[in-house]
């Protein structure tokens, strides 16, 4: 069978920088370690007054094109995923293509695009769309560009303020990839929730405690379908497992959460009874309210054990990385914390390839979905090509008076005129409004 995953990633942040535990937190009157220690988060991603979700995937891919040599006559697919599009009809892919239009000889009329929502999952989605377009033999020889791409902002005042970000992740899939090869078989955990919308509004309404929980119950049923396909897991087969990471302290509690799972049947839990003093069979799992319950006190046990911490330390802990700098990215988030490990695997000198990753992805209103992904020989050198690290050093630190300026110049539905905070440099910005209302945008050299 051949095989069918990424090639090449890259990363495109929002060019502004909103510092949590040192700007944000003191305005709100609470401590700096809610954000450090209880979040996770150091800094969000914030985009600038002239960047939104086309810029920032159009950079993304522009950058992405141009590294891996790629004509548009080598891309036969534009998918993007976004909850942040402005438009009921017309896709974000059109945009992106019309930017990249701009810079490169030829056009993508031959391209087919598309744009898919389902929360912060859909860039998962169009993974697999693109993946199963090329499985099944209608990629006439062409790659697809897979763009993940928010401006995750909320209304002034709402508790999701703190996990704001913003930023796009481009992926290019083809045969043979360079980077990481997709597994067929997925599992997924789907139910229909109400704890994340945006019911015609560009600021979400969201019920933040409840959306955490239906995370997890997503989380473990599509764990437990995965497994009915691929075979039971076992928490040192995969490398490391990148989740969808809203802000770092979600992942704290999937991680101990698919722990928790895997080590069923291993012999790991009935070493662990001794140092925990209980064993977990007890408790009533497989019952969605007690299973909460259950949950916290058990794992407040287990996740003091050595055993644990050590397995967390190698398997999600470098998941994070990326994800404190730069906060919730939506649709993008997984993608980043894949980055994330492998960025990890790079500066430590890992020999990583054949390695596998558990990807365990979200999306609210809800459904997870679980699939593996073997890392191929290529990998270092992917890794290695990114500037991410010189994007974030980069950034424009906000004070909270730009902020406060800035903010509601993303919220589609407001007529707001703010002065950039940036010049922006090789990059695509946005330029004004059309005739019929349509968003227009320039390449600025
Ligand atoms: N020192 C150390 N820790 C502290 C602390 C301190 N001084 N102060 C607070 N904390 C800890 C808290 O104990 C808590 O940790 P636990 O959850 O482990 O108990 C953590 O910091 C956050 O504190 P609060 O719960 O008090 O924070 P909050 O009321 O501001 O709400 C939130 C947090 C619900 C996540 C809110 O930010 C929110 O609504 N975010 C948007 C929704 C979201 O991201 N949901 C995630 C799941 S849904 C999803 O993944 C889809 C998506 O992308 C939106």
């Amino acid at each position: 069978m051949t095989a069918v995953g990424i090639d090449a990633i890259e990363i495109w942040t929002g060019n502004l920088k909103l510092d949590l535990p040192g700007t944000f937190a003191p305005q709100k009157g609470e401590e700096p370690e809610k954000y450090t220690k209880g979040l996770g988060l150091n800094a969000s991603s914030f985009p600038d007054s002239y960047e939104d979700i086309v810029t920032m995937a159009a950079n993304a891919s522009h950058r992405l094109m141009e590294r891996k040599g790629l004509e548009p006559d080598d891309i036969g697919r534009i998918d993007v995923a976004t909850e942040s599009a402005f438009d009921n009809s017309k896709p974000v892919s059109t945009y992106v293509a019309g930017c990249l239009e701009q810079v490169f000889d030829g056009d993508f009329h031959h391209a087919n695009k598309g744009e898919r929502k389902f929360a912060c999952i859909a860039g998962t989605q169009s993974l697999d769309d693109a993946y199963n377009w090329i499985r099944a033999g209608r990629n006439r020889g062409r790659g697809a560009i897979v763009i993940a791409t928010d401006t995750a902002l909320y209304a002034r005042g709402d508790a999701g303020e703190a996990t704001q970000g913003a930023g796009a992740v481009a992926m290019y899939i083809t045969e043979d990839p360079d980077l990481v090869k997709l597994s067929p078989e997925q599992g997924y955990g789907s139910a229909d929730e109400t704890d994340f919308l945006k019911p015609n509004q560009q600021f979400p309404s969201v019920d933040g405690k409840r959306s955490v929980q239906v995370y997890l119950a997503r989380m473990r049923e599509a764990l437990q379908d995965f497994e009915s396909v691929h075979g039971e897991s076992h928490p040192d087969q995969y490398a490391y497992i990148p989740f969808h990471t809203p802000f770092p302290g979600m992942v704290r509690k999937a991680g101990l959460l698919v722990y928790r799972h895997m080590i069923r049947d291993t012999g790991i839990e009935d070493d662990l009874a001794d140092e925990i003093g209980r064993q977990p069979r007890s408790e009533a799992f497989d019952d969605d309210e007690a299973f909460h319950d259950a949950l916290r006190a058990y794992m407040d046990d287990l996740k003091e054990t050595e055993t644990y911490q050590e397995w967390y330390e190698a398997t999600i802990d470098p998941t994070l990385t990326l994800s404190r700098e730069v906060g919730n990215w939506y649709t993008g988030s997984v993608h980043v914390a894949r980055v994330s490990a492998l960025k990890h695997g790079l500066e430590n000198d890992l020999d990583l390839a054949g390695s596998k990753l558990l990807v365990g992805s979200y999306g609210s209103g809800a459904q997870a979905e679980g699939h593996a992904e073997t890392i191929q020989d290529g990998w270092r050198e992917e890794i290695e090509a990114l500037n991410v690290d010189e994007q974030l050093e980069t950034r424009y630190d906000m004070s909270w008076e730009d902020y406060e300026e800035v903010h509601d110049v993303h919220n589609h539905e407001m007529d707001v005129d703010v002065e950039e905070f940036t010049a922006p440099e090789s990059e695509f910005v946005f330029d004004g409004w059309g005739r019929m209302g349509e968003r227009q945008y320039r390449y600025v050299e």
